[in-house]
């Protein structure tokens, strides 16, 4: 019995691709700009857009790291034509974010995809988190991404073209122990991306929300230093990703128009799981939804029982963190 469930499920996922397979639009000769193009995933997708031909411009603060990324980037170029360009600039600055693009715009080509990947998680019990913490996470991972958002869009809709990412993450969609804060603003993207989606319907204008795993970037290292066990014990089972992998689909799911981008079948549950009052671009995957609804949220309560047992037990045995260490 089990086998034939997980045999019609995988027909379901196959049914799915093919339902979505929208036409990829070409980068060569374009201009592609990355918020937090400088590390991780942002520089992963700079890399791929340099080698799809493209014209790259990275965006983030610090100088050294955006110069490193810059020559790493340059490697990759295929045509002498192309032009790659680091730009310093605090996301969560409207009035810097918006003159660093129009200039960019004015000097290098019209921007034809803007990619937000500046972000950053803080982990911890919500009350552990400073005032300091809760107002970066929301500027930067939040603010950053209508910021940049904002000062593009009216350009966009006025050449009736542009593709537009988010990226969230798969906390997007569901919370978890340890995110409470950089879970909000997660979330936040999503109701952005929907509804941006309705208004830019008639223009051309696409919407990605990405919703990476967890990825092996330094943001990601970094984000290690304060998880909680329960936490880490709730990702182990998700695996660690990397970069290339997870902006190749990014980048190929931008291309394609698609509204989700995710990588590997738990977060094609969860997003199946999650799908709620999204858009859907086909009748298909409109019914291949409607059909794997049900069963899926069973797989999701076997998913939510999990870790609600992982919650208890690090609750009853406090010292199984020193355990663990
Ligand atoms: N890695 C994961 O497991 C994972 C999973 C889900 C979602 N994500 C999301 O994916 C995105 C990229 O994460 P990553 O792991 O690749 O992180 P990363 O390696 O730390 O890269 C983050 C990039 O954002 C830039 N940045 C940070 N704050 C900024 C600001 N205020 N203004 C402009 N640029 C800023 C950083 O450069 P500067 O510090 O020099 O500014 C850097 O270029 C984030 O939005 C993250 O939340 C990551």
């Amino acid at each position: 019995m089990i086998y034939l469930i997980f045999f019609v499920l995988i027909c379901f996922i196959i049914l799915i691709m093919f339902a979505n397979k929208k036409q990829r639009k070409s980068l060569w000769n374009r201009h592609v700009v990355i918020t937090g193009g400088s590390s991780g995933i942002g520089k992963a997708i700079a890399i791929l857009a340099a080698q799809d031909g493209a014209h790259v411009s990275i965006l983030a603060r610090n100088v050294e790291k955006l110069d490193d990324a810059f020559r790493e980037i340059k490697k990759y170029i295929v045509t002498e034509d192309q032009i790659i360009t680091r730009v310093p600039v605090d996301v969560s600055c409207l009035e810097a974010v918006e003159n660093n693009l129009l200039e960019i715009e004015e000097t290098i080509a019209p921007i034809f995809m803007l990619v937000n990947c500046a972000g950053f998680a803080a982990c911890g019990r919500l009350e552990d988190l400073t005032e300091r913490d809760i107002k970066s996470l929301v500027d930067v991972n939040l603010l950053g991404t209508i910021y940049s958002t904002k000062a593009l869009i009216g350009r966009f809709k006025k050449r009736r073209e542009g593709i537009i990412v988010m990226t969230s993450s798969v906390v997007g969609l569901m919370g978890m122990f340890g995110y409470s804060a950089y879970s909000a603003c997660k979330f936040g993207l999503r109701g952005l991306a929907e509804s941006l989606i309705m208004e830019l319907k008639p223009y051309n204008v696409s919407v990605t929300l990405a919703l990476p795993p967890d990825t092996d970037t330094p943001g990601f290292e970094n984000e290690n230093k304060s998880k909680p066990l329960e936490t880490k014990l709730m990702s182990e089972a998700g695996g660690l990703h990397k970069s290339e992998t997870v902006a190749k689909q990014i980048l190929e799911d931008a291309l394609r128009g698609h509204l989700f981008s995710y990588v590997g079948f738990e977060s094609f549950i969860l997003t199946t799981l999650c799908i709620g009052m999204s858009p859907f671009s086909s009748i298909i995957e409109l019914i291949i939804q409607f059909i794997l609804l049900g069963p899926l949220r069973l797989i999701g309560a076997f998913y939510i029982k999990q870790f609600e047992n992982i919650v208890l037990k690090c609750f009853k045995n406090p010292n199984i963190q020193e355990k663990k260490d």
